[in-house]
Formats: structure tokens, sequence, C-alpha cells
């Protein structure tokens, strides 16, 4: 079937009782008994959700995987993967990822033993050259927030020849621009919250797997662990996803438009869009994905700039957050990314004038005139 096809249909069949053509909120705790190891397949709502899973099986079909396992956020699915681990494990990671997967990794489970090198993941003939062995590669691509974009093919060479697993963060492309399991990559993880379920009114992640074993343990860690992700939510994601290849060419349609209008601004000093073709990962991004999303960074130079600009905004919302038809912006420093040092920040890029936006499928000419008057105030 076709990726739209798939979108709508896998993982969903017509109700079993009354053939409701939406799969229903199965929200109980659990599940009556016949007997003695005598049930359904459902013994209790922690370990098994009829909607849950039928928004797991549509996710795996989307990102090209055997099997899928959704979890209560983005970095519950982060947390679930990292599960597979023992202390003593070495982890090589994108340096600049989403905050909260540098906190987790830095702040969580560098007291469980695992062993954390942030590297920049973009320059993977030098991660090669100067990496010894590590078990797992975690990327994003492109990163957030400065869109440095990884070559997924290359990195997962890398890591089969160590036989380390490579798992990527895909929430920035979504699954209709970005598959990187095709490319080599052994999971792929998602904050539902943002592309998937695309309306700014659920938290979720999921991690999808190729292989029985991974299946195996995730599907094991979700019941033993317990962060689920509620029925209600699964609902709401699997609504989300029906229409993801209509929303994603709006989206990019109306990023492409913003980050063209604001390299041409005097105020903006920089603009990080990998659909520039003088961005530095342009080719690499145009090999493994087939459109460039509506994540743009910018840079306005200073604190105060960015804090003149951002209130000065009356249809982008300044808010955590991205993927939902409603432009969201956001102020990395003091907002995603404050979990890391100030000191980390700088050596990163990541600076003070910094400002994140994740277009929407507003009207783009609407959405420009906003950014424009919020440049007036800068
Ligand atoms: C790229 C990326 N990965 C993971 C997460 C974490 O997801 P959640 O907020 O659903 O826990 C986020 C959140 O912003 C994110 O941007």
């Amino acid at each position: 079937m076709g990726f739209a096809t798939d979108c709508i249909h896998a993982g969903q069949e017509p109700d079993p009782t009354t053939g409701a053509i939406v799969v229903p909120i199965y929200q109980t705790a659990t599940y009556v008994q016949e007997g003695i190891g005598k049930h359904k397949g459902y013994e209790y709502a922690r370990t098994q959700n009829p909607t849950r899973r039928a928004l797991e099986k549509n996710l795996a079909a989307l990102e090209g995987g055997t099997d899928a396992y959704c979890y209560a956020s983005g970095m519950a699915a982060t947390h679930a993967v990292m599960s597979l681990l023992k202390a003593g494990e070495r982890v090589v990671v994108s340096d600049n990822v989403y905050g909260g997967t540098h906190r987790l990794f830095t702040k969580v489970l560098g007291r469980y033993g695992l062993d954390f090198a942030f590297v920049d993941t973009s320059d993977a003939g030098r991660l090669d050259e100067t990496e010894g062995p590590f078990d797992m590669l975690w990327i994003e691509t492109p990163t957030n927030p400065l869109m440095k974009v990884c070559d997924i093919a290359a990195l997962a060479r890398i890591a089969r020849e160590r036989k380390a697993l490579l798992v990527v963060d895909n929430t920035f492309m979504s699954p209709f621009f970005q598959r990187p399991l095709a490319l080599g990559a052994d999971i792929v993880v998602h904050s539902t919250t943002k592309f998937l379920n695309g309306h700014s009114d659920s938290v979720g992640g999921v991690a999808v797997v190729k292989t029985a074993g991974h299946a195996e343990w995730l599907q094991f860690y979700q019941n033993a662990a317990g962060a689920i992700l509620s029925p209600f939510d699964a609902w709401l994601v699997l609504r989300g996803t029906k229409t993801l290849a209509m929303r994603m060419p709006r989206h990019e349609e109306n990023g492409r438009k913003v980050a063209a209008f604001l390299r041409e601004q005097a105020r903006v000093k920089k603009v990080y869009w990998p659909g520039f073709p003088d961005h530095p990962g342009h080719d690499v991004h145009r090999r493994q994905a087939t459109g460039f999303g509506a994540m743009i960074a910018f840079d306005l130079g200073s604190l105060a700039a960015a804090g003149r600009f951002l209130p000065a905004l009356r249809l982008c919302s300044l808010g955590e957050s991205l993927g939902g038809v409603e432009t969201l912006i956001s102020h990395p420093a003091t907002m995603t990314h404050a979990g890391y040092t100030p000191a980390e920040r700088d050596a990163l890029g990541i600076r003070d004038g910094l400002v994140r936006i994740s277009v929407g499928c507003e009207d783009a000419e609407d959405l420009i005139a906003d950014l424009k008057h919020g440049l007036e105030q800068v």
C-alpha cells in the first residue's frame, strides 16, 4: 500500500463488536477472563490495550519497521530504548540533541553506569576516525536546534562495524519525509507529541524496531516499567496520523517560504534550514529524505533582541514543543536546551539570540506578516 493509505488504514480494522470504522478508545483497566489462563489475549491494560496496539501497528507500518511500542512521552520512549543497554556500555550521541534527551542521558542514566560521549555526528568520517568502541549511536537528523544533518547510511555502516545499535530520533522529519530503518538504522524513536499527532493535544512517544529481539524487550519493558501511552492519547495520535501525508507537504511549503523570508531580513544574523543549497548538510539530506520539513532556527544576535522579538508576535505562539498545525516558536537557550550549561551551549553554538520556529499550516502570508512585525521591534 502507499504511504497515505497506510496513514489512514494500517493497524486499523473495523471494530469486531460494532463495525465502528474508527478504532474505539478501550478505556478499561482490565479484561474479564473466562477461566484460569483462558482469555482473549488481553489480561491487564498496562500490558495490552487494543487502542494502543492499533497505533503501534500503524506507526510500525509508517516507519517500515516490524513492530512498535508506545510510551507515555517521547522521553519515556527514549528511556525504554536505553534499557536495552547495560551498565558499563558506551553511547555516542549527537552533540546537539533535544535538551531533554541530553538531560536524561547525563543526569539520570549516567548514574546507572552508562557512559556517554557527545560528538559532532554530522561528520561521519571524523567520528569513524576518532571514536573507539561503542555500543549505541544515538542521533537526531536534522539536529535540534541547529539543524545539522547526519548521514544515516554512513553512520549505520560505522555502527555495524562496531556491532553497535544505531538509534535515530526521527521526530523532526516524521516518516513522511525520512525513514531511517530503510537506511540501516536499528531503531527509530519519536515524540508522537509532535508531527505524528500534529495537533498539540497529546503527549506520547514510540520506539519502532526491526528485530524480534528488540520487540520482545521493548514490550517486556513497557509492562515492567509501566510508562505506557494512555488509550485516549493513542486514539488522538491515530487520528493525527490519518492526515500526516496531507499535513507534512503543507508544513514544508510554509517552511520554505518562512525560511526564504527570514534569510532576507537584515535583523536576522543567520538562518539554519537544510533546504538552503548552501547548508553544509543539504546534499546528504536530499539523498536521505524527501523533504526539508518545517523546523527552522535563526539567530537574532542577542538575548535582548530575542526578548523584544518573541513577545511582539501575535500569530506565532511562544511555547515549548513543535509539529502542530499551529506555528510554535521557542527560545532554545532558556526553554528546550536550558538543561545544557551556558558553556556547553556556547561551545555548540546555541547562542542566546537563537530562536527556533516550527512552522505550522496557517497561511504563509499571515505568518510572514507576523514575523515581519516582530522583527520591526528588534
Ligand atoms: C527531537 C525530540 N525528541 C524527543 C522529545 C521528547 O518528547 P516528549 O516531549 O514527548 O517527551 C522532544 C521534545 O521536544 C524532541 O523535540
